[in-house]
């Protein structure tokens, strides 16, 4: 087939205790986008991890162009023209994101200075070219996690690839940023270039894929047409089952207490006059687009960041709260958003990440205590299907979406009456997604209550009583389940015009409860 850009033949990779991948094979042809999809562990990044240099394949072979290739190095990856945008990412925080973006390929001459304002100049002809909203001279580790994922996406295209790899990249990223990198995407393909596209947002495949490979557990399942294969099949072929699809919430509990309270609650960068209520048993959904304040009202609650104005009431009491330790003093856990930086220890083994926080609730002393912790970690381990050839395996190592999972089970094992959820399901598989719903809510109906924040409108339907919508910085309106749909919550997310102004504290149209 004279169409064909690269190949990938037999593949074959193992760690210590882990077959990653068995006799894998793909091909990407040119002028497309190749969907790879399965579930958390099925070796998809490590199957890109081989292409792009980063680890070398036990056996297998590529061709690129025709052409058998080796790829030994990132560096000889990039030269053959293989461009990979990781899951995780390979930002120095302290540099600019014109710095991040040409790292090691410095213009060489003149000054300091005046290669910085070079380099800020071609990175501004690259976000133009590629119809980006970066400034090169931001910081990067001040950035959101969107923005981050903006410059990964900006290095990528930086060079001249053939193929461009996309691990995840819009796993942070909201619906109009998406809609944004699938232009960025349909401009790239071309006669001589072709991209690989890893997702667990299913909706994207008809969107952006030609054709889908479906790996399961290390081997490879099938290559179909994205256009003319339902969605369900591609799933069924990823978890080889059914799924049941289940869309709305268990009923919400009636005239229970209100167990946290927030009351014209402001930040002196982002919110103000937030009001909302939790009761007892609810799961209430904070909706609204990338930057409306959603995960700042998670930080205001857990004390992360100040609050300028207004106040917090927990279990009828009003309450200051300092800072994150102290919010959990009162019950109230907070599952960051930032997972990777803030909720995980690498060198940690799975055991210890979900319960070293929770040794208190294992009874008895020293080796009883030990083994409760394990048995349980080990439950977690089953009921969240996390990957991994067994709990003492070092966080390092597990894919992804597996370590995320380790994160939740560490916050699900915590003793706290009030858990707030940012995105919990990013980068999770469709199969563990529901399983994830599902223990939220027999959360909920032991009486906890839940905040959860998500960019995904769908998950934000299937699981919240109430529903929070968020613009810019203020509270928009909440919704019933009932009442609520995608198209009024976006509705309501876009309400407040850039230059119109609500006086802090008052009570926008759609009431706060
Ligand atoms: N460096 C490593 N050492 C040991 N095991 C590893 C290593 N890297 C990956 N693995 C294992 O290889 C398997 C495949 O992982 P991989 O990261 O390729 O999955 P994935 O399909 O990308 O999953 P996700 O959707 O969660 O990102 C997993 O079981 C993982 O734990
Ligand atoms: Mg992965």
């Amino acid at each position: 087939m004279d169409n064909l850009l690269l190949n990938v033949h037999n593949v074959s990779k193992s760690f210590p205790g882990v077959k990653a991948l068995a006799d894998v094979g793909l091909d990407v042809r040119h002028n497309e986008v190749l969907a790879l999809v399965g579930e958390n562990g099925a070796g998809k990044s490590t199957l890109m991890k081989l292409l792009s240099g980063i680890h070398a394949p036990d056996s297998g072979s590529f061709e690129l162009d025709g052409r058998p290739i080796q790829v030994q190095s990132p560096k000889q990856a990039q030269e053959l023209g293989i461009s990979i945008i990781h899951q995780e990412f390979n930002l120095m925080p302290d540099l600019t994101v014109a710095q991040n973006i040409y790292i090691g390929r410095e213009p060489r001459s003149g000054n300091f200075l005046l290669n910085d304002r070079r380099l800020n100049a071609r990175a501004a002809e690259l976000f133009a070219r590629i119809r980006i909203d970066l400034d090169p001279k931001s910081k990067v580790g001040d950035l959101t996690v969107a923005k981050q994922q903006m410059v990964e996406i900006a290095k990528a295209l930086s060079h001249d690839s053939k193929v461009l790899i996309m691990d995840e990249p819009t796993a942070a990223l909201n619906e109009a940023e998406v809609a944004a990198l699938h232009e960025i995407i349909r401009n790239f393909k071309s006669e001589s270039t072709g991209v690989i596209y890893i997702s667990h947002r299913m909706d994207e495949i008809n969107e952006i894929a030609d054709r889908v490979t479906v790996l399961r557990d290390g081997g490879y399942v099938d290559t179909v047409d994205a256009g003319s294969t339902p969605i369900r099949d591609v799933i069924s072929m990823m978890v080889g089952r059914r799924l049941s699809t289940e869309q709305r919430p268990d009923p919400a509990p009636a005239g229970t207490d209100v167990v946290l309270a927030a009351d014209g609650v402001s930040t002196r960068d982002m919110l103000s006059g937030v009001s909302f209520e939790l009761r007892a048993g609810e799961i209430l959904g904070f909706a609204g687009l990338m930057g409306a304040g959603r995960t700042e009202v998670a930080r205001a609650i857990v004390g992360a960041d100040r609050i300028t104005a207004g106040s917090i009431e927990v279990h009828g009491r009003q309450q200051k709260i300092p800072n994150p330790a102290a919010a959990a003093s009162l019950g109230i856990g907070y599952l960051s958003e930032d997972r990777k930086h803030l909720g995980l220890l690498l060198d940690r083994n799975v055991k210890e990440n979900i319960a070293l926080s929770s040794l208190g609730r294992f009874s008895g002393g020293g080796f009883m205590k030990g083994k409760a912790m394990a048995a349980k970690a080990q439950e977690l381990v089953g009921t969240l299907r996390i990957k991994t050839p067994s709990v003492n395996q070092p966080a390092r190592n597990l894919s992804g979406g597996n370590q995320q999972k380790v994160v939740i089970a560490k916050w699900l094992l915590k003793d706290c009456d009030i858990l707030i959820f940012d995105e919990p399901t990013r980068g999770i598989d469709v199969g563990a997604k529901e399983e994830i719903y599902t223990l939220l809510n027999e959360l909920a109906s032991q009486g906890k209550s839940i905040i959860m924040i998500s960019s995904e409108l769908p998950e934000v339907l299937r699981l919240s009583h109430r529903i929070v919508v968020m613009c810019e910085g203020r509270v928009a309106g909440s919704l019933s389940n009932d009442e609520a749909d995608q198209e009024n919550i976006m509705e309501m997310a876009t309400r407040f015009g850039a230059d119109d102004v609500v006086p802090a504290g008052a009570e926008p149209a759609g009431g706060t409860q």
